[in-house]
């Protein structure tokens, strides 16, 4: 039988597995998002900064599978119609990071869609839950992609503490393997949330050079900062660093971002002259959980393996209580 772990966040959505698929900007597809909800967790569409043609196509791409998606909150704030188009497909949640998302929050709850907002501090928790979201992702500075600077160890405990002991919480950050799992459990977590894993799978919508990237990357080897925001010329609020593999053009710049920022043309024209692939100049984004992806696997098996390890680790926890 298929590995089960029963939380509050899994009895919410009725599903098996309290892990969900970050809605990572267009890798997260149909095919991923569906192989998630296939496999017993809930698979989230990546909308990100917010496409009507890509939002449809992974509608399709997704099937009859029950998805979420989620959106890149100050980003869809300047096309809220992308929003009432997401709520359309009737979603199995729709989320929303960085930023005052209030407004979304309550147009989604005003049609009974269930709603996710990632947070980065305790005081973003404590807005969050204000607004009476049904699910809080705690993220923390270990995540892939763009996020603030708190670790999830002490974070994850404290937005329990502010939340109360109701508030449905993910963790997210660094979260690859079944001890990730049974440790967000233990800090007061009802499940997780994982982005970087899910990028090393067979479904995600990313280069095969991107993906062997990841499974050669170690922790140590990425790095948290505005490099690739100021090089791609997009406007993310100050306070939001992205993490990504270092590569040589991080190096170039991570020490010296006031001077990026003052040669920003030079550093946006030698970033868009690259290829694509070339992940010695475009962003690779990942988080430090690369230390624990040794090979692309399908999303289901990452999940089943997940559930399984936090299982046993379960079972074998009251020994420490003798
Ligand atoms: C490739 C990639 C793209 C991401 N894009 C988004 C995004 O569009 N919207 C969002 O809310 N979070 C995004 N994230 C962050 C995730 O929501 C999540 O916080 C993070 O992946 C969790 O940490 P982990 O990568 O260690 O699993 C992205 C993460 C990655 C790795």
């Amino acid at each position: 039988m298929p590995a089960r772990l029963k939380t509050r966040f899994t009895e919410f959505f009725d599903i098996d597995c309290p892990v969900m698929l970050a809605p990572m900007d267009k890798v997260a597809g149909g095919a991923l998002a569906a192989a998630v909800t296939r496999a017993g967790g809930l698979g989230l569409l990546g909308g990100g900064y917010g496409d009507a043609d890509w939002i449809e196509q992974a509608h399709r791409d997704a099937g009859n599978e029950r998805v979420g998606i989620g959106f890149i909150t100050w980003s869809v704030l300047r096309t809220p119609e992308l929003v009432d188009q997401a709520l359309s497909h009737k979603p199995a949640a729709l989320m929303v990071s960085f930023g005052d998302a209030e407004d979304i929050i309550a147009k989604a709850k005003a049609q009974d869609t269930p709603t996710i907002w990632q947070v980065h501090t305790v005081a973003q928790a404590e807005q969050a839950a204000k607004a009476g979201v049904d699910v809080i992702v705690v993220q923390g500075q270990e995540a892939g992609g763009h996020g603030m600077d708190r670790g999830l160890m002490a974070l994850l405990p404290a937005a329990r503490d502010a939340t109360g002991p109701d508030q449905i919480i993910l963790a997210a950050g660094g979260i690859a393997d079944g001890r990730g799992l049974a440790g967000a459990l233990m800090l007061g977590g009802d499940g997780i949330m994982m982005g970087t894993r899910f990028c090393a799978s067979a479904e995600a919508d990313d280069t095969d050079i991107a993906k062997a990237g990841l499974v050669k990357a170690t922790g140590d080897g990425t790095v948290r900062s505005k490099v690739f925001d100021v090089a791609r010329a997009v406007d993310w609020p100050w306070h939001f660093t992205g993490r990504v593999v270092r590569n040589a053009f991080a190096d170039k710049w991570v020490g010296n971002i006031e001077d990026m920022k003052m040669r920003a043309a030079e550093a946006q024209e030698a970033y868009n002259a690259s290829q694509p692939d070339d992940h010695s100049i475009r962003a690779l984004i990942a988080g430090e959980a690369v230390d624990f992806i040794s090979r692309i696997e399908p999303a289901g098996d990452i999940v089943a393996r997940i559930v399984e390890e936090a299982s046993d680790l379960l079972k074998r926890a009251p020994r420490y209580a003798e």
